[in-house]
């Protein structure tokens, strides 16, 4: 089963959120379960500065569109069996960020994409992959479909292949002037409602959900809510005409880089038999954040996108009621301007009480994991959330609306029976996420019913294996379609 899988960001390459550790661990247990996977993705400023050891494949190449030679090559790197091959032209990827400064995206946005996409797949004919079928991820990954659909129809190299597409968050659309068609060289006649146009744009993930033989998303709940004019994001009625080729398909954990017994980046390691590292972990966390953190009361850690998403705008008009239930809070993110202000001045307020790091670092991240008691995470929607995963393995219950991938992945405690890993609220409001965040605070004063929550959240497994296996089925009941 030959498999080319195309996103636009990858760990250990580049990463901004959970898609690059979703495209750097899925293609690992691919290979693992017997498949051939090629990783293509763009060949970023901040992939060069690693200084890995590159393979060049192709030298140099060129794609026609709109009358103009764009001039790429092609690097590669192998790693864990999975090569990654980079579609290398600085004009659009030698640059600061992957998609747009705090300004805004880069308008070029389209361009960019569309060139990856096409790159990508005249690099499967030039290395010689004929792909049995296309996994792509996300808008910045969606054009692939359009032009396998239209400039490359018929074209026997890809005769066999079949395609998968990915929505990691459907908020994301790639919206675009419908004067990008011709710039990434697509036919205009696409801007029709019944194909890209999108309320008088050009919508680049509609091409992911038309054009594809399957559409997945990152949780089954999430499937269901995308399809109900709440969480469809306008395309809600083009999803439901699709539902027979949707599929719900939970995101996994790679353990090797997420287990508290071998992580590196933190302070002192720990499994569930010894939980004397972890004390080790949060003393540590609150040294370094300059924290009181009183031994009776629970650290909550947060490890976020600063954006409406992850509901932090209820966290911040929640912030004096969860003080006020004990809590210090450890918070760790980038993004939107007005949350950082705010969340800056309540740290100046309660130096003690709140620590906050503003910035993109995976050390503080593990550390965050580590330290913690408990887990924010008060999300408007979440496609899966691998947070809330990652912190279960560190024993740091996590404490979760009720939506999407966050209530796949998390069971209410029920202290009479001992069952459940975490603690869930339903309504996106300060005070259902106080109410829950009061829950976690009381469990945490007993340290019997504590202990035994610790010990199911450490063991809950999201193992990358089962999910694998679940897409490499749907790989295969296509090829064989
Ligand atoms: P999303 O992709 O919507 O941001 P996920 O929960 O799927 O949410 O994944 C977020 C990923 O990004 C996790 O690996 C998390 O640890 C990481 N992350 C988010 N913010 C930061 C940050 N400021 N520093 C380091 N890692 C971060
Ligand atoms: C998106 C979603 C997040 C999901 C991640 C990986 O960024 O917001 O919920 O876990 O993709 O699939």
């Amino acid at each position: 089963m030959k498999v080319a899988f195309l996103a636009s960001e990858v760990i250990p390459y580049a990463k901004t959120g959970g898609l690059a550790d979703v495209a750097g661990a899925l293609p690992k247990f691919l290979t693992g379960l017997g498949a051939d996977v090629r990783v293509f993705m763009p060949f970023y400023r901040e992939v060069g500065k690693k200084n890995l050891p590159l393979v060049s494949v192709i030298d140099s190449a060129s794609l026609e569109v709109n009358g103009e030679t764009l001039a790429y090559r092609v690097l590669a790197h192998c790693a864990d069996g999975v090569t990654t091959y980079f579609v290398d032209r600085p004009e659009y990827f030698d640059r600061d960020q992957l998609y747009g400064t705090p300004a805004g995206d880069y308008p070029d946005n389209g361009e960019r994409f569309g060139f990856f996409c096409r790159a990508a797949l005249e690099t499967m004919r030039t290395v010689g992959f004929p792909p049995d079928v296309i996994h792509a991820h996300d808008w910045q990954s969606a054009l692939t479909f359009a032009y396998l659909k239209f400039p490359y129809a018929g074209d026997a190299f890809f005769g066999r292949t079949r395609t998968v597409f990915t929505i990691h968050n459907l908020a994301y659309q790639g919206l675009f002037d419908k004067a990008v068609l011709g710039s990434v060289g697509l036919p205009s006649s696409l801007f029709n409602m019944n194909d890209l146009e999108f309320f008088g744009q050009v919508n680049a993930l509609k091409a992911g959900i038309l054009y594809s033989s399957a559409v997945t998303t990152v949780s089954p709940r999430y499937s269901r809510e995308i399809q109900t004019p709440a969480f469809g994001c306008g395309l809600d009625g083009l999803l439901r005409s699709r539902s027979g080729a949707l599929h719900g398909i939970l995101n996994g954990v790679d353990y090797r880089d997420w287990d508290p017994a071998t992580d590196k980046l933190i302070p002192h390691k720990f499994a569930p038999a010894d939980l004397a590292g972890k004390k080790v972990c949060r003393d540590e966390l609150a040294r370094e954040f300059g924290l009181a953190a009183p031994a009776d009361l629970p650290v909550a850690g947060m490890v976020t996108r600063l954006a409406g998403q992850k509901g932090l705008d209820i966290v911040c008009e929640a912030l004096d009621a969860l003080l006020g239930l004990g809590l210090t809070l450890v918070i760790l993110g980038t993004g939107e301007q007005k949350i950082q202000d705010f969340l800056l001045a309540a740290q100046k307020k309660h130096p003690k009480r709140i620590g906050l790091k503003i910035a993109f670092d995976e050390r503080i991240a593990h550390t965050i994991y580590a330290g913690s008691d408990l887990f924010l995470i008060p999300s408007r929607y979440e496609p899966c959330g691998l947070t809330q995963m990652y912190a279960m393995k560190y024993g740091t219950v996590p404490v979760v609306r009720a939506t999407g991938g966050l209530d796949d992945s998390v069971q209410e405690f029920d202290a009479k029976t001992g069952s459940g890993n975490g603690f869930k609220f339903a309504e996106a409001a300060p005070g259902p996420l106080v109410e829950a965040a009061g829950r976690a605070a009381a469990g945490f004063k007993r340290p019997a019913e504590w202990r035994t929550l610790v010990g199911n959240a450490m063991a809950a497994d999201f193992s990358w294996s089962r999910s694998a296996a679940e897409y490499l089925a749907l790989y295969k009941k296509l090829a064989a379609a």
